[in-house]
């Protein structure tokens, strides 16, 4: 009796060892169905490696994905701060880890003072609008200050250390940075010509080190005392001394009234997803209104089939063009009055643009209400996923290559040109405002699936992300092909320009509905995005900025 119960005993233990050592085994192999190059608890796609890295070294220190996004930033304004940094502004989306998403809006604000006349000096076409007359309040510190009291973990000192080191030591410059290097030689912008000069007053080159040791110790006195010593104390003076010395109209009254906005995210519904997007002034709604009208045509990978795929090109180019005419309604909300910015996001509203596409041709400015604006570029993207399921989509920028070209010797900090975004969208604008902006940094989720995402390049940004998605979701292609894809831009005259590479008979096929072709000289949207399917996490940094994800 006793020796059966025994052997009973041994069985059951045998047994349950064997569905252990299943279990593991199914659990090994299920994690190494995740493709090659994917990670299992988190990923940082930044600009850049180095700024991947140290975004991710905060998530594995047990950081918030906000903690990784603000280090991974501090570290591109170093990297490519030509693109953003302390003197510009930045648009968070951030979903916590029960998936509630709220935006943190840090995104520059117009001065009290400003040239009254400065809206009769907007170009006609793209050009360069260095200068302070173009310079608004910068928000960057503020957004992180917010982002961090909301949902940092980690000390906020800890965010800078990095940063503060790489700026000391120097950074060898990239082939990205180098070649903008000589954008910043202009007769206004001396200090800054400086920055990137050596000794005998030659411009750095791609290989040179770089070194920020004024910036450094701007870095360590936030670290040290938090955002009040950007905003009020001895570097805001000095900041405003250089700004006004620079031409600038900024006071210390404008940075210490200066506000950050939290607001709960649009979430749009897209199929099996939820889509979390930045209100206006950010550019999420036409994002949003461009994907919807595409939804309407029921796309899948069949679609990229020939005479389709000419059709859908068609009739995604006539959906920027109205997207284009609509950009008028991007606009600070606490400015101006008006209920078309949440209409654009609903069905019917796309249904009804939908119906005015005409599929074998295109049409003349005026039927999409288009009245030429000005094209602008430059930027940086942050994606964070952090191993809670908790993320960031941040999108930050000075505006043009190297802002308004003003470097402040005194903070080290170069200062933005938002105020050029007014260009051609408004007629008049007031203290306080924020410029309307593309940037759209997006979240979106579904039963199985999440995808944070978000782009650079100014106005290029709604066709790299509608791009990007559509060809993720709707096309099956991986991450990475989706954003390598080749894209077609429609300007801000809705002349219509195709990245090299794009397919050539198509372009021929779209010339002959009617599209007017234009070459771009440069492209510069950037795509950085992360995903998490079936617990495998997928980073993707875009090649077109030579950048690099980082995760574990
Ligand atoms: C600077 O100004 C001088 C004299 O006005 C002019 O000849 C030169 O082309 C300018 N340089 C740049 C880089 O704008
Ligand atoms: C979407 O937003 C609406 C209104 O703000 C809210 O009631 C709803 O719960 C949100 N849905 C999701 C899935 O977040
Ligand atoms: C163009 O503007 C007119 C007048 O405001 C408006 O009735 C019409 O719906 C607009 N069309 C489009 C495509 O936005």
């Amino acid at each position: 009796m006793a020796r059966s119960k025994a052997r009973m005993y041994t069985c059951s233990a045998l047994m349950l060892l064997c569905v252990i050592v299943l279990f593991v085994c199914v659990s090994l192999l299920v994690r190494r169905i995740c493709p090659k190059g994917s990670f299992s608890h988190a990923a940082v796609a930044a600009d850049t490696w180095t700024c991947s890295q140290i975004g991710r070294e905060m998530l594995q220190k047990g950081g918030s994905a906000v903690d990784g996004a603000i280090a991974a930033l501090l570290c591109t304004s170093l990297m490519n701060p030509q693109s953003m940094g302390l003197g510009g502004g930045a648009i968070f989306t951030v979903m916590d880890s029960r998936g509630k998403v709220k935006i943190i809006n840090s995104r520059e604000r117009v001065p009290e003072m400003f040239s009254p006349d400065i809206l009769k000096s907007c170009p006609n076409t793209f050009r360069f609008l260095p200068g302070g007359q173009w310079m608004g309040i910068p928000g960057e510190i503020r957004g992180y200050e917010q982002a961090h009291k909301l949902y940092g973990k980690l000390p906020w000192a800890s965010l800078f250390q990095p940063s503060i080191q790489l700026a000391r030591q120097g950074i060898p410059i990239s082939q990205i940075l180098g070649q903008y290097i000589p954008y910043s030689d202009s007769n206004d912008s001396r200090p800054l010509r400086e920055l990137f000069s050596d000794k005998n007053g030659n411009l750095l080159q791609t290989g040179d080190i770089v070194k920020f040791e004024t910036l450094a110790n701007t870095l360590e006195t936030i670290a040290n005392l938090g955002a009040d010593a950007f905003y009020t104390g001895k570097i805001a003076e000095d900041l405003i001394r250089d700004v006004q010395e620079a031409g600038g109209t900024l006071t210390m009254q404008d940075m210490a009234s200066y506000k950050v906005t939290v607001s709960d995210a649009w979430n749009i519904t897209l199929g099996e997803y939820q889509m979390y997007i930045p209100p206006p002034p950010a550019g999420g709604i036409l994002l949003s209104l461009v994907l919807k009208i595409m939804e309407g045509y029921d796309l899948n990978p069949e679609s990229l089939r020939r005479e389709q795929k000419t059709l859908f090109y068609h009739r995604y180019v006539e959906a920027l063009k109205f997207a284009n005419g609509l950009k008028r309604h991007l606009r600070d909300p606490q400015f101006s009055l008006g209920e078309l910015p949440k209409k654009l996001t609903e069905d019917s509203f796309a249904n009804h643009i939908r119906s005015l596409i005409t599929d074998d041709m295109s049409h003349q400015p005026q039927y999409y209400n288009m009245t030429s604006y000005l094209d602008s570029m430059g930027t940086t993207h942050v994606s964070v996923l952090a191993p809670d399921g908790s993320a960031v989509s941040v999108t930050s920028s000075i505006n043009h290559i190297f802002g308004a070209k003003i470097f402040s010797p005194r903070t080290g900090v170069i200062l933005n040109n938002q105020l050029s975004d007014f260009c051609g969208k408004v007629d008049s604008f007031y203290s306080g405002e924020q410029p309307p902006s593309s940037m759209s940094p997006a979240v979106l989720r579904s039963k199985s699936k999440m995808l944070v995402i978000g782009s650079t390049g100014g106005t290029m940004i709604t066709t790299a992300m509608a791009s990007a998605i559509m060809n993720h979701l709707w096309f099956g292609k991986s991450l990475k092909e989706a954003i390598a894809a080749p894209v077609v831009f429609v300007d801000s005259e809705n002349a219509v320009k195709f990245e090299p590479d794009f397919d050539t008979h198509l372009i021929e096929e779209l010339k002959a509905r009617g599209h007017i072709q234009k070459t771009a000289k440069k492209f510069y949207n950037v795509v950085n995005a992360v995903e998490k399917e079936d617990g495998c996490i997928c980073a993707v940094s875009d090649a077109r900025k030579l950048g690099k994800a980082a995760g574990y």
